[in-house]
């Protein structure tokens, strides 16, 4: 009898200590079947933070967020796995790609600003709203930031200045206002994009120290002159300046721009003649100056650039354009439409081109900067025929709001 009750003793004590052992050593397998195993610690770090997140989203109509359960993070639709730089043998969230995605929530404050290990966030197409929080600034590996085409407001996110790694920059199609820090020219960036918001500056004189190849300022409201310093700028693959509300006369200082495929400022305020120094881009493919105030002679060097696909100089003032200009009409290179050569067809009228011409017109800087070709090309007939290009340019691409970049 005795014995049977210490039997059970020991018995109940083993059971009591087992239980204290399955509820202090976390390395036991767990009792409740449902608690998470990572692949790696630092993904058991930011699974709370998505599942917060997650409880945030508003809309989701393509199903996304049902994706985001359990502990193997890496398989979410729209989070990619890889080794931080500062551990390669451990596995961390590196990439979120929610282009697309249509998700509604109301900020992502407390989302991106808490994933440590994120070097890429891109998010086109949602509607994500809010502001960029400053906390961004403490993720050490972000260097592609998109936020295209979703309902950010306020002003432009400055914390972008405090993320010296950062390559890739686009907020287009947002409601950003007020003007855009000088700074963002200063840094080390390869892409920036922040066409379509409200943005109002007048160009800063140090526009030019930018180290884009890719850069759209299109549809918003920048005003002033085209910084001479853009000659610095000579990285510049494809520049987007169309429509904004640009005055002044165009720098010659543009033909530094060897590297130049695309140049557009379209549907600005721009007056005075083409400088000459436009015939030294010997890479570019499409110009565009259509919707300005320009006028004088089409210089040929100009037309006989070698790699011209377009040359858009439709609704201007100009008043000469020579043969190898006029091949290159012939060819639908060039369009000069509505302008003022009365023997090309489709011109202004007479009265308008007299009434343009009865005010007073004038550059600040000396008419014959106009005339020097720091190249000192001099074409003498027009460049051979080239295809048309059938690659989606990149900077143009930027331009509709859907496209992923
Ligand atoms: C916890 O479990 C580990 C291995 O699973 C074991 O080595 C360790 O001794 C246990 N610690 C305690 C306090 O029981
Ligand atoms: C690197 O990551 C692995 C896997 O998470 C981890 O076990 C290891 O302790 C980490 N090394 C350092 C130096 O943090
Ligand atoms: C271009 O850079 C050089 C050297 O930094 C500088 O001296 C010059 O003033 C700059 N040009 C313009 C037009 O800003
Ligand atoms: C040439 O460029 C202008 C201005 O960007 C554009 O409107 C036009 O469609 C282009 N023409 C061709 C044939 O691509």
């Amino acid at each position: 009898m005795g014995s049977f009750f210490y039997l059970t003793l020991t018995i109940f004590i083993f059971l009591l200590c087992f239980h204290c052992v399955c509820c202090l050593n976390i390395s036991l397998p767990p009792l409740i079947p449902d608690i998470l195993k990572f692949l790696d610690e630092r993904l058991a770090l930011v699974y709370p933070i998505i599942q917060v997140f997650k409880n945030t989203i508003t809309l989701d109509p393509l199903g996304i967020t049902s994706t985001w359960v359990g502990s193997d993070i890496c398989q979410y639709k729209g989070f990619y796995c890889d080794h931080p730089p500062d551990n390669l043998s451990a596995t961390a969230l590196a990439s979120i790609d929610f282009n697309g995605f249509q998700l509604s929530a109301p900020s992502l404050d407390g989302f991106i600003d808490q994933l440590p290990d994120l070097a890429l966030f891109h998010a086109n197409s949602n509607n994500f709203a809010g502001t960029v929080s400053p906390k961004i600034a403490n993720l050490p590996f972000l260097y592609e930031l998109d936020l295209s085409n979703n309902n950010f407001m306020g002003t432009f996110p400055s914390v972008v200045l405090n993320m010296p790694g950062l390559t890739f920059l686009d907020i287009r199609f947002n409601s950003f206002t007020g003007s855009v820090p000088p700074q963002i020219f200063m840094q080390t960036l390869e892409f920036l994009f922040i066409n379509n918001n409200n943005f109002k500056l007048t160009l800063p004189d140090n526009l030019g120290a930018t180290t884009a190849f890719y850069l759209t300022l299109a549809n918003n409201k920048f005003t002033g002159p085209i910084p001479k310093s853009i000659g610095n700028a000579s990285s510049l693959i494809e520049v987007l300046l169309l429509n904004n509300l640009l005055t002044g006369c165009i720098p010659y200082e543009i033909g530094f721009l060897k590297k130049a495929t695309v140049f557009d400022a379209g549907n600005n305020r721009l007056t005075g003649p083409l400088p000459c120094s436009l015939g030294c881009l010997e890479s570019v493919e499409q110009l565009n100056f259509a919707g300005n105030l320009l006028y004088g002679k089409v210089p040929e060097v100009v037309c006989g650039l070698g790699n011209l696909v377009n040359l858009s100089l439709s609704d201007n003032y100009f008043t000469q354009a020579g043969p190898i200009c006029r091949e290159q009409i012939k060819r639908g290179v060039l369009d000069l439409r509505k302008n003022c050569i009365h023997d090309l067809a489709d011109q202004r009228s007479v009265k308008e081109c007299t009434e343009f011409f009865s005010q007073p017109r004038s550059c600040l800087r000396p008419s014959s900067t106009f005339n020097i070709i720091p190249c000192g090309v001099q074409p003498t007939k027009p460049p051979p025929r080239r295809g048309s290009r059938r690659k989606l340019l990149v900077s143009y691409a930027a331009l509709s709001r859907n496209n992923r970049l």
